[in-house]
């Protein structure tokens, strides 16, 4: 996949790792939207996945498609089990968190701390390569605490891909590994796009993608100008809407109007699958509030899928209530407009 686009151009539309909203519910609905961005799991710890629940961790439904699994861990022969495991669940990558600051992740020496030991991931990659029959990718930051970018970025990059690692997808942004909670580690320190696309520059040969703060398609478009590929990780999710536009403006597809009322009715069918499975229909619908951002009714829409859903008994047709208050046609116009 990777190196087919760096051969041809093609240019790469993904949806960032998000502990606890990007699920395989939440996958299930952006695909409904894009046929073609790439799909991220939430992280999972190799550990988890060598001891824990894995078809519970790992399963996801086949319209997925391309979807990637993002594991966490520093020890490479873990990393590398956990991908021997994981190739039984048909992911199309497989990608190494370097990049998230939560203590929990610090505490187990993975995540955006292993900036700090560029050999070491580098390790990882190697014993994850051994084993990996599909791409295997980094994501990281420019850099954490103290570091200089332009000092570490290079070499961290030069190592990473040395070590064989098909892509490498840069969060814009370093990391503060004491006094900022994940959330701050996502606002405060500054955006710099320019030392990712000089990484890209520098590298035409390496697959880059830049994350961090793209709040649209205009401005993800013009990052494709230099870079391979553009990660959106909030506003793919609060604004799931903008998923719809991605395979024309971004990936230059053919145009296709949403289907709206396709897109209800394949929701509905996925909560009646999920909860005869013994899901919750909150399961799939709390990912959906941000649908329809502008459309007249949008705040009625949301306040249903806020309330209903929990509600005793509640089933797919909650789904059907949300949608009929809001002025789809109305909204397809201005979408357009
Ligand atoms: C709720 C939430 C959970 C996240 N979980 C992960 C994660 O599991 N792995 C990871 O690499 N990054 C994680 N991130 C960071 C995102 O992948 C992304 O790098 C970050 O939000 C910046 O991109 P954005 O400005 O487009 O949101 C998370 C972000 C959010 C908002």
């Amino acid at each position: 996949m990777y190196a087919e686009a760096l051969k041809t151009g093609r240019k790469i539309f993904a949806v960032a790792p998000m502990i606890d909203w990007t699920d395989r519910h939440c996958r299930y609905l952006h695909r409904q939207l894009t046929a073609h961005a790439l799909l991220y799991t939430e992280m999972i710890v190799a550990d988890a996945i060598i001891h824990g629940p894995r078809e519970r961790l790992l399963s996801y439904s086949p319209e997925e498609h391309p979807v990637a699994l993002q594991l966490g861990g520093s020890d490479p022969a873990k990393l590398a089990e956990a991908v021997r495991i994981a190739s039984d669940f048909g992911y199309d990558e497989i990608n190494l968190n370097v990049g998230c600051p939560s203590d929990r992740v610090q505490s187990g020496t993975f995540g955006a701390c292993l900036m700090k030991t560029p050999e070491l991931v580098a390790e990882c990659v190697v014993a994850m390569k051994r084993v990996a029959t599909v791409p295997v990718t980094v994501k990281c930051r420019i850099g954490v605490d103290e570091q200089e970018p332009e000092a570490v970025l290079p070499d961290f990059l030069s190592r990473v891909v040395g070590a064989g690692a098909d892509a490498v997808w840069i969060h814009a942004r370093k990391a503060w590994l004491q006094g900022l909670s994940p959330k701050e580690n996502r606002e405060i320190p500054p955006l710099d796009y320019e030392i990712v696309h000089r990484m890209k520059r520098e590298n035409p040969d390496v697959f880059l993608g830049i994350n961090g703060g793209i709040t649209d398609l205009d401005r993800a478009a013009r990052h494709l100008t230099v870079m391979d590929g553009v990660m959106l990780g909030r506003a793919a999710y609060q604004n799931a809407g903008l998923l719809a536009e991605v395979d024309e403006r971004v990936l230059g597809e053919a145009h296709r109007e949403p289907d709206w009322l396709e897109l209800r009715d394949a929701m509905m069918a996925y909560a009646d699958r999920v909860i005869a499975s013994g899901g919750r229909l909150n399961q799939v619908t709390r990912h959906m509030v941000g649908l329809f951002q502008g459309f007249a009714g949008a705040r009625r829409y949301r306040q249903i899928l806020s309330t209903e859903p929990t509600k005793p008994g509640a089933g797919p047709e909650v789904i059907g209530a949300a949608f009929a208050v809001v002025d789809l046609d109305a909204g397809a116009k201005q979408q357009a407009g």
